[in-house]
């Protein structure tokens, strides 16, 4: 195999045969090189496998359980995914419309057992933008300023999420993105209500029928091998703000008139939605632990350090990246055309340490 990284800052760690290696080698490698391999991936937050004979999501999900055979199906976030037939773990990564942006996170950063390893393969190419960019929220942390770094520390968050359920009949809401029959996979409130005690959620019915998930996390883990403090929230994903600042950063990369256009739009409905909406009613909010609102300035710095440290690279089709999800996140820019990116994760069984604990 060749292994090189990516860039100065080693993220993400890439790997290619040499003219004669097959699939059957990589996965050959991977066992012989166990733990290099994973001292390695640990250290970059993400490894790269390009120009290997992946060719089918059996193969991509075969690749995967070698990494990490604790795949898991088990998904409480809020992009809308679909099962790919003939597999068990391998979904479409995401149903949101092309031209809704994906800002990083670390996945389900909010829930008590986060996925450990998440895995993205490309199966079709897209045909305009698409990338999965990368980001470090080692780095991210460390880039704060100090007095708000210091504030997330000291005060944590509060993440909350309305979900509306069987009385909305559209599947796709430009805030919501999904219902909480969709979330649970069920229509029967008393299992909802037996996911989230297991999933440690607080819950609360509405009058209205909707569903109301609060998380209180701090804002940053320890790494669970190498003790880094992570940046690990959805601070800027759920805040009202971040949308139009997101889209500002996308436009000022692809210079189409539609990404202009979110933009400008997105302002104008984050506004309406801030002056007609309390902050916990809003579909997806994250406030300070105490309650109080983050100020829309700490969400714009927020964006631009994740930005400043965003790693965008074109996907080739058969790519896969393994991501390590406590330390390194992912995202989306919006696409065009053709684009069919599936993904797996794997997860921590049930008795292992909550986060923040270090192994
Ligand atoms: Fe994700």
């Amino acid at each position: 195999m060749k292994e090189h990284y990516y860039n100065k800052d080693k993220l993400p760690l890439l790997i290619e045969p040499r003219s004669s290696d097959s699939l059957e080698d990589l996965l050959q490698w991977i066992a012989a090189n166990k733990e290099s391999f994973t001292k390695k991936f640990h250290e970059s937050g993400a490894v790269l496998f390009s120009g290997f004979d992946i060719n089918t999501p059996s193969a991509f999900e075969t690749l995967a359980l070698q990494i990490d055979p604790a795949l898991k199906n088990d998904y409480y976030g809020t992009s809308p995914r679909n099962i790919v037939p003939n597999t068990k773990f391998i979904y479409t990564a995401s149903e949101l419309p092309g031209f809704y942006p994906i800002m990083q996170h670390c996945e389900m950063s909010y829930v008590k057992h986060p996925p450990i390893t998440l895995f993205f393969y490309c199966h079709v190419k897209p045909e305009y933008g698409g990338e999965t960019p990368l980001c470090n929220f080692r780095k991210v942390y460390a880039d704060l300023d100090p007095k708000i770094r210091s504030e997330f520390d000291k005060k944590g968050l509060m993440t909350v999420r309305n979900y509306s359920g069987l009385q909305n009949k559209s599947r796709f809401n430009l805030f919501e993105l999904k219902k909480w029959n969709e979330l649970f996979n069920t229509t029967d409130k008393a299992e909802v209500e037996r996911q989230c005690r297991e999933q440690e959620m607080e819950y609360a019915w509405q009058d209205n029928g909707n569903l109301r998930l609060i998380h209180n996390t701090p804002a940053t883990i320890k790494h669970p091998v190498t003790g880094e403090t992570v940046w690990f929230n959805h601070t800027q994903v759920f805040h009202p703000t971040a949308a139009p600042v997101e889209y500002g950063y996308i436009h000022a990369r692809q210079h189409r008139a539609k990404t202009l256009f979110w933009a400008l739009l997105t302002e104008l409905m984050v506004k309406a939605k801030k002056l007609t909406t309390e902050p916990i009613d809003q579909s997806m909010n994250v406030l300070f632990g105490d309650g109080t609102e983050i100020p829309d300035s700490y969400i714009r710095h927020i964006e631009e350090v994740i930005w400043k440290n965003l790693v965008i690279i074109p996907w080739n089709k058969n790519d896969v990246i393994a991501i390590d999800n406590f330390s390194t996140s992912h995202g989306r820019l919006p696409y065009e055309g053709k684009r069919e990116i599936l993904v797996c994760w794997s997860a921590a069984p049930s008795k292992s340490p909550p986060k923040g604990e270090t192994l």
